[in-house]
């Protein structure tokens, strides 16, 4: 059984059962489309059967790269933006200090920033420090990630010499197309190979995510095994009243038909901050396209509901929020007892900061509701590996099925191209 429940009581008088029952043949037909690859982007579907398919050599391969690379080095860079990204960062700020393996290296991010101060501090920060570096690049082309990697090539090179150099880099990237390829065959490079036909926000469970995660302790076939317990569940039914993923992606759907284009998707626990960064990519850039696609926001309550909350509460009536919730906490704190009671808290003494913590976002949920929000919860049992990559594997299923409902490709990126042309243009890029 999952360990994700998906409750929609406070969404209910926004959407009834009937119209969630009028999407059943819809959403059956498009469950059809994409194990038989007959919708739109089908020849990017690689990622909906990758924790059932992967072979366990790569496992094997990353435990064997993980093991060295805790050995050689205590500071671990990240190079990627994106798809190539996110995933990994996701993981490592929900898990790491949950790992299952101790001295690891420290993680840094490269690459997702042109921000000349942040490159700066990271070699500063890396100086004295033991480096192995990970370009993580699909296209190789991406020219954040091409920046930070010359960059942080160039201090290796420095510290450790050419040939020294080569045996710390790692890049992971596609076979066939990738430019970094040719460049890690000629230098040397341990490298890893991502599939043609995942893209890069669906790619946490491929190399991409899996071997950085890996270097952070965290098991990942622990990880991988709870992405595995979910598509098997969400495969074997679209049943609107089984397949929770779907009903969701129902829900999603009829709201943002009904004025409801924001999603704002609230945490209540802060390792989440990374989760909600990977969650708005994978609905931007797979929803958001033919003029259609929810918004997605992110808030974290509650600290939050100090600021963004009058909004919620009384702002303009186009959201619906999500609350992505841990039903127990890794550490648990209690109000302790004291004789003084001049705080005021003598009537929390006892409780933990969790139960507080849920009774918040119950008033959350009733006052806003009450306020004119809609909303849905997805409550996962505890922080473990095991549940983040059942979280992962249910979302993707969701913003997949809601983008065919709205009958959009979901797993294009079209749009993200006109910056591009711009910006190179500006910088006199020669043409290919
Ligand atoms: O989801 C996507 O496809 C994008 O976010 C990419 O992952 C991102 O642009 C980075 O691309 P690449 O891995 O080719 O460097």
């Amino acid at each position: 059984m999952m360990d994700i429940s998906f409750n929609d009581d406070y969404a209910k008088e926004f959407v009834s059962n009937s119209e969630i029952c009028s999407l059943q043949e819809n959403v059956d037909h498009l469950h059809a489309d994409l194990e038989k690859k007959t919708g739109q982007g089908s020849e990017y579907l690689g990622w909906l059967h990758l924790p059932s398919r992967t072979p366990s050599s790569l496992f094997d391969s990353i435990l064997s790269t993980q093991n060295e690379i805790i050995r050689k080095c205590d500071a671990f860079v990240c190079i990627g933006i994106g798809g190539s990204y996110l995933g990994a960062r996701a993981a490592i700020s929900f898990l790491s200090s949950v790992a299952s393996k101790e001295d690891t290296p420290e993680i840094y991010f490269a690459g997702h920033t042109m921000c000349s101060d942040y490159h700066a501090e990271l070699l500063r920060a890396l100086e004295g420090r033991e480096v192995c570096i990970n370009l993580i690049s699909k296209s190789g082309t991406t020219l954040e990630s091409a920046i930070a990697f010359r960059l942080l090539r160039n201090f290796m090179e420095k510290k450790y010499g050419k040939e020294g150099a080569s045996r710390r880099i790692i890049v992971t990237t596609e076979s066939k197309k990738s430019m970094i390829n040719d460049l890690a065959k000629e230098e040397g490079y341990l490298s890893f190979h991502l599939p043609e036909d995942v893209g890069g926000r669906f790619s946490v469970l491929t190399s991409a995510g899996l071997l950085p995660i890996a270097i952070a302790g965290i098991d990942i076939r622990d990880f991988m095994d709870g992405a595995l317990l979910v598509e098997k569940e969400l495969t074997k039914s679209s049943d609107l009243s089984l397949n929770t993923a779907y009903l969701y992606a129902a829900y999603r759907h009829l709201l943002f038909q009904k004025g409801k284009t924001i999603e704002l998707m609230a945490a209540f626990h802060s390792s989440f901050e990374y989760v909600l960064e990977w969650w708005k990519q994978l609905v931007g850039e797979s929803e958001g396209k033919g003029g259609k696609g929810i918004f997605p926001s992110s808030a974290h309550y509650t600290t939050d509901l100090h600021s963004l909350g009058q909004r919620v509460q009384e702002g303009t009536r186009n959201l619906f929020e999500t609350f992505l919730l841990v039903e127990k906490s890794s550490k648990v704190i209690e109000i302790e007892r004291s004789n003084f009671d001049r705080d005021g808290l003598g009537y929390l003494e006892g409780k933990s900061l969790d139960f507080i913590n849920e009774k918040a976002y119950k008033g959350s949920a009733t006052a806003h509701l009450e306020g004119g929000v809609p909303n849905l919860a997805i409550t996962l049992k505890e922080r473990s590996a095991h549940n983040l990559g059942q979280l992962f594997y249910f979302f993707e299923r969701a913003v997949a099925m809601t983008g065919y409902l709205s009958g959009v490709n979901p797993f294009d990126q079209p749009g993200v191209e006109f910056y591009k042309r711009n910006m190179f243009r500006l910088l006199n890029k020669p043409s290919q």
